[in-house]
């Protein structure tokens, strides 16, 4: 019997993952909505394929127990995959790291569990690392009412994802404040942070978490900051004169093709020796008690590949509940520390400074 399948199978993120699920041992269907792109691929890896669109899904599931969509702008792929999977009772997992992907797919936590699937969500670097941390976290600070979260990368980024962040630019910054979500201005705060790698100035960036930690943790305050030279600083912070701008049509489809131009993604070398610092801290803001722990992980697309292989493999073996999950509700605040390369270590010496 098939069992897993990835869709967007023929992109830079799709084609590592089912690389590394068929060295693995595994015998995923290889989707994708392009039939050549897909032929390639499914020639080289010598596994089944089916090329169908996302709105078609529904008939293309048969002997599938879990889908990892690995085709972004999730915006435009989670729903209907999302949709046919819970039509046909099937586990549904992605990459995803846009907020309103995972706002849209916990509003289905009901019908997830009616139809005894599973809804799991960023299951890459985008959020395993920072999610897993953030339980981490409360689990040492249980009565933690903010949490901030961040990372610094080291690597390039993929054509996907830098056509994602152009897609989102014009949407301006997000944190949650007293459990909902909120519309901030770009670079909204700023804070010294050291990520493990020496302290740098990071600024709120609307990563996932803002949206899964809180149903991780349930602590109603959450930032995410990543570390930005002061002159990427100020023009993120002009950028917030400019979201009409970056909304119009003409300026996303003029950077979309210089990002299909440019942008190839990490190589294979970048990918073994990239490293990625995460950063987290709780705190209870009555009391000022804080704990801070950090992660070093793998280069964020290696983790990716291994994170989400990890996710679909644990998927199938039953091991995730069902409705909408996070990775820490799913396989717990330790499943980060099972992947390859990951080190964890507490900290309670909170020396960072606001601003
Ligand atoms: N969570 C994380 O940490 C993480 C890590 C890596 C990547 N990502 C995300 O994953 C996505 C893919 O990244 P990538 O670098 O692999 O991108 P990529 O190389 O550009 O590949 C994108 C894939 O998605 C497919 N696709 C895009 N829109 C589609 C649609 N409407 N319907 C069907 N297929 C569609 C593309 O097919 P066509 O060629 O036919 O358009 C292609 O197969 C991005 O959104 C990125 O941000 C997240």
């Amino acid at each position: 019997m098939t069992a897993l399948l990835v869709y967007g199978a023929y992109g830079y993120t799709g084609e590592l993952v089912a690389g590394e699920l068929c060295s693995r041992g595994h015998d995923p269907v290889l989707a994708g909505r392009n039939g050549a792109k897909l032929g390639r691929v499914g020639t080289r890896l010598g596994c089944e394929t089916r090329a169908f669109p996302v709105k078609d899904a529904d008939g293309h599931l048969d002997g599938v127990d879990v889908v990892l969509n690995c085709a972004g702008p999730f915006v435009e792929t989670a729903e209907p995959l999302a949709d046919a999977c819970l039509g046909a009772g099937v586990d549904y997992l992605d990459v995803t790291g846009e907020i309103p992907v995972f706002e849209s797919l916990a509003r289905r936590d009901d019908d997830a569990s009616d139809a005894g699937a599973t809804l799991l969500p960023g299951v890459g670097f985008d959020v395993v690392p920072t999610d897993c941390l953030a339980a981490h976290l409360v689990g040492r600070l249980p009565d933690a009412t903010h949490l901030a979260l961040g990372f610094e990368p080291h690597g390039g980024i993929s054509p996907g994802t830098a056509a994602t962040a152009v897609g989102q630019l014009g949407e301006g910054g997000a944190v949650r404040r007293d459990g909902r979500l909120l519309s901030v201005p770009p670079a909204h705060r700023q804070r010294r942070i050291d990520f493990g790698n020496g302290t740098r100035t990071a600024v709120t960036f609307p990563w996932g978490d803002v949206a899964t930690a809180y149903r991780s943790t349930g602590i109603p305050n959450v930032e995410v900051y990543i570390p930005v030279p002061s002159g990427a600083r100020r023009a993120l912070k002009a950028s917030k004169y400019l979201g009409p701008l970056f909304d119009a049509d003409p300026v996303q489809d003029g950077l979309q093709s210089l990002v299909r131009r440019f942008v190839d993604g990490p190589d294979a070398d970048e990918r073994e020796t990239g490293r990625a610092y995460v950063w987290g801290e709780v705190r209870n803001d009555a009391t000022g008690e804080t704990a801070v722990s950090r992660l070093v992980t793998p280069e964020t697309y290696a983790f990716t590949v291994d994170a989400a292989s990890t996710a679909a493999e644990r998927t199938l073996d039953g091991d995730a509940p069902g409705g909408y999950q996070t990775p820490a509700t799913a396989f717990g605040a330790d499943f980060v520390t099972t992947l390859d390369g990951v080190t964890r270590t507490d900290d309670d010496d909170e020396d960072d400074d606001e601003s």
